[in-house]
């Protein structure tokens, strides 16, 4: 059975108009969802299951302040299998869905030093460090995708508005896509830094160009777990990772709670 079909056949009227996709240590915000029902990505057709600490593997149907939502608790990389497009079922299916806004959310390594562990980025761009596409290997005219607005600026608009009425600082930057899984070098932190990029991180570019494709709106969100390789003394970890994105983890429910809500 195709996803979007066997999904709905778990949860009668679910029209979900907001997807999200909680990356590495933000599957905590599930716990701020209203269930309906779960679903392993192991029964769902063609969705990639991620072999990540910190991702566990299922999907949430339910609402939050009474939006119906579909939660991706864990995603797949591109570092897993080496497919730039291992993220394509779960973004067609949002779409066949009836999604028209998808909010990514992963951890990411700061290149400013005002922006440190446990605060929260807002992306407003991203650079492709890879060289990859999810599109590679697509025909036709519709792989040629505009990527200006890629994260829709009245939707950072209102989080923004949201972020200030709760007293929260969200810094606002430019998120580059690194290959992985291995950190980057000090050298390349440089090189990014210098090509205007504020955060490093390994995946949500994919999804941004997937779903942009399928003309839904985009909201992504860092949470910073480190300084980026070379801008301190810390080794850099996925322990690491994991103990800061639980830190931000009240900032994201305070936020993506609202904005939900006013959808
Ligand atoms: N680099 C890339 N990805 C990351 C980092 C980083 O420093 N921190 C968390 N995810």
């Amino acid at each position: 059975m195709k996803c979007a079909t066997y999904i709905k056949s778990k949860a009668k009227n679910f029209n979900p108009k907001i997807a999200l996709v909680l990356g590495s240590g933000l599957g905590e915000f599930a716990d701020s969802i209203e269930k309906i029902a779960e679903i392993s990505y192991a029964d769902l057709e063609g969705f990639p299951v991620s072999g990540v600490g910190g991702h566990a593997g299922k999907l949430i149907l339910g609402t939050v302040g009474g939006t119906q939502v579909v939660a991706m608790q864990g995603r797949v990389h591109y570092y897993e299998n080496g497919q730039a497009d291992a993220m394509r079922v779960p973004i067609h299916c949002f779409k066949e869905l009836g999604c028209d806004i998808v909010i990514l959310t992963n951890a990411a390594g700061s290149l400013d030093y005002n922006a440190g562990p446990g605060s929260v980025m807002l992306i407003k761009d991203y650079i492709n460090f890879t060289g990859m596409s999810p599109l590679f290997t697509e025909t036709g005219n519709a792989r040629f995708v505009n990527m200006v607005n890629a994260y829709d600026k009245d939707l950072r608009r209102q989080l923004l508005c949201i972020a200030d009425d709760n007293h929260i600082h969200l810094s606002k930057g430019v998120y580059a896509w690194m290959c992985g899984p291995q950190f980057e070098t000090p050298a390349e932190i440089n090189a990014i830094k210098i090509l205007g990029a504020n955060a490093a991180g390994m995946s949500t570019v994919p999804e941004t160009i997937l779903a942009r494709q399928q003309k839904m709106k985009v909201l992504a969100l860092s949470v910073i777990t480190n300084y980026a390789a070379g801008m301190d003394d810390g080794e850099l970890s996925h322990e690491q990772t994991m103990k800061y994105a639980d830190k931000a983890s009240q900032t994201f429910k305070t936020i993506l709670t609202e904005f939900i809500r006013n959808q």
